[in-house]
Parts: structure tokens; C-alpha cells; sequence
């Protein structure tokens, strides 16, 4: 009765990662419990947790190092993994929303979100090929579209891109304030997308991703996303990030989602394998102060476990 805030099941979103094959489901080192699933796998994962009443999931694909290039030019193939992946979800559950990423870096042998040249991440010239990906993505039939890359003038780009070939109706959920977090580590060990070492450019994502000591910045990235037609803005990660969270959601009327990225469910599990932390009622509480920060949809790794425990109670 007295309970302010409520984590219920229809605000998780389930991140989930694809590869080629068939009948796999390689779990991921650093993310016990997550998996690289073949398409067909994939499938029976959505259902079931379409089943648990999960309204979405966030689609991530693995790219095998020989299709990866400087231009990400396999990330805009419509015949694809990514395309294929997002056409049979569609297919065999039809009312589980794909969320789709927009960013080179799955598709990249320089592992960076943009184009690299002389030195640099280009910004104006990735907006081409991040377009691109944006509709073979829509075509594919991906509901949610979202942008995770931090380059300047994306939203507003891909919108107009969307618009131009029909797909008005394609949401786009904006990666809005995302930080360069030393919490991604897990997650590129499951892509192997981190970026490249080369002698002209750093191995890190700090030219065009947020620094951490900031907040009025992502204030100011929000009201641009907005601006250029966002419809959900998203910040990340989360739970070192719940302030942002708390003024983000005060800045805006849209839908505010929170990512509770690899290395904060990577840290809850490894603590909780070792028998130091109660898994789930360390997971909950997470959820829960996310959910308090002001957080409307969580992308979390623990939304299957989380629907099951929601049930349970
Ligand atoms: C890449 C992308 C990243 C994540 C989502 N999209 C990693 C990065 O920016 O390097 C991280 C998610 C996670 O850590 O769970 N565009």
C-alpha cells in the first residue's frame, strides 16, 4: 500500500545476442547466463519471453571477423544475419517488439561506432551509413530503431531517412546520454566489437561517447535528440548513472529508458556465483532503484529472470 515505486514485467526489455549456425547457444564468459543464439534458437527464446509478457527485445548481432570491414558495409547487407534475425522474430511472434541497434561497431574492423580515417571518427560521413543500416533494419521489419553510436545529428537524419521510405510509424528510441563506461567490457567480449588498437586512434570511445563527470551534457544531448524527433531517450549505463536518469526524466515528457549494461549484471552474477550476494534479491533491488531514478523501460539482462521472479510473488 505504502510502495512508491512498482518494477513490473512490461517495463524490462531483454538484450539478446545473435550469431550464425544453427541449434547454437554459446554462452558468453564474461555474462554467465547469456547466450549467442542461432537464429532458429533465438526464435524460441523470444517466445518464450513474449510467454513471460516481456513487450520487447533489444537485438544485438555477432558478426564473423571475416565479414567485418572499415566502411561496416555487411551492417547495410539486407540479406544479412542482422535482416534475417529480425525478419523471423517477426514472423513466428509477430507481438514481440524488435528493438534494433544503429552503430558500426559489430559491423567494423576498426571496432568504433563511426568511420575511422586519419586518425579520426568521422562524424557527418557515418550518418550515411548509419542511415542505411536504419532502413534495412525498418525493412526488415524492426519496430524500434535505435541509435546507440553518440554521433551529432543521427536522430534527425535516420528519421528523415525512415520518413523518405514509408516507415513513419518505426519508433526511435535514442541512445541519448551514453556514457564511455568502463561497463561495456562484457558486452564487446560477446560481439568481439571492442575497438581496435591502431597506432592513429585510441582503443577507446571517449571522442564521441559522454565522460562520466557530466550531466548537464546529457541534459543538452537529450534536448537535441528531442528536438530531432526522438521518440524514448535512453541513458547509459544505469546504475552509476541514476542521477542522469533522475534529471533526464525531469527534462522531457517522452519515455525515459535506463540500460543496465554487461558489467553491472556481469558484477551482480559473479558476486552471487561466488555465494557473497543474493542474486535475486540484489537483482530486484537494482531494477527497483532504476526504477525510482525515473526509469519507464529497463533493458536489463536479468528481464527474464526478473519476469519469473515478478511472477512468482
Ligand atoms: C555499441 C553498443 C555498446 C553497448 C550497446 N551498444 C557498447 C559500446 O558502446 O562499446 C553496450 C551494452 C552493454 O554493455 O550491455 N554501439
Amino acid at each position: 500500500m505504502a510502495r512508491e515505486t512498482r518494477l513490473a514485467t512490461d517495463n524490462l526489455i531483454a538484450p539478446l545476442f545473435v550469431t550464425e549456425g544453427i541449434g547454437v547457444r554459446q554462452e558468453i564468459a564474461s555474462m554467465p547466463d547469456q547466450f549467442r543464439f542461432s537464429v532458429d534458437v533465438l526464435v524460441e527464446e523470444v517466445a518464450t519471453l513474449h510467454k513471460l509478457g516481456i513487450p520487447a527485445v533489444a537485438l544485438f548481432p555477432k558478426i564473423a571477423d571475416a565479414l567485418k570491414d572499415p566502411l561496416a558495409s555487411e551492417g547495410r547487407n539486407p540479406e544479412g544475419l542482422y535482416p534475417r534475425a529480425i525478419q523471423t522474430i517477426k514472423k513466428h511472434v509477430p507481438e514481440m517488439m524488435v528493438i534494433t541497434d544503429v552503430a558500426l561497431d559489430p559491423f567494423s574492423s576498426d571496432g568504433h561506432d563511426g568511420l575511422v580515417m586519419n586518425g579520426q571518427v568521422l562524424n557527418d560521413e557515418t550518418l550515411d551509413v548509419m542511415t542505411q543500416m536504419a532502413v534495412v533494419q525498418a525493412t526488415a521489419g524492426a519496430d524500434i530503431i535505435a541509435p546507440s553510436d553518440m554521433m551529432d545529428g543521427r536522430v534527425g537524419t535516420i528519421r528523415a531517412a525512415l520518413d523518405a521510405h514509408g516507415y513513419t510509424d518505426v519508433a526511435i528510441l535514442s541512445y541519448a546520454a551514453k556514457y564511455a563506461s568502463a561497463f561495456y567490457g562484457p558486452f564487446r567480449d560477446a560481439l568481439d566489437s571492442a575497438p581496435r588498437q591502431r597506432d592513429d586512434i585510441p582503443a577507446d570511445k571517449q571522442t564521441y561517447q559522454m565522460q562520466p563527470a557530466n550531466v548537464r551534457e546529457a541534459l543538452r544531448e537529450v534536448t537535441l535528440d528531442l528536438d530531432e524527433g526522438a521518440d524514448m531517450v535512453m541513458v547509459k549505463p544505469a546504475v552509476a548513472y541514476l542521477d542522469v536518469i533522475f534529471r533526464v526524466k525531469a527534462l522531457c515528457d517522452v519515455p525515459v529508458a535506463a540500460y543496465h549494461v554487461s558489467g553491472e549484471y556481469a558484477m551482480l552474477k559473479a558476486a552471487a556465483q561466488q555465494g557473497w550476494l543474493d542474486e535475486r534479491a540484489a537483482a530486484t533491488e537494482t531494477l527497483t532503484a532504476i526504477r525510482r531514478a525515473g526509469a519507464d523501460l529497463i533493458l536489463t539482462y536479468f528481464a527474464k529472470p526478473m519476469a519469473q521472479w515478478l511472477r512468482e510473488e
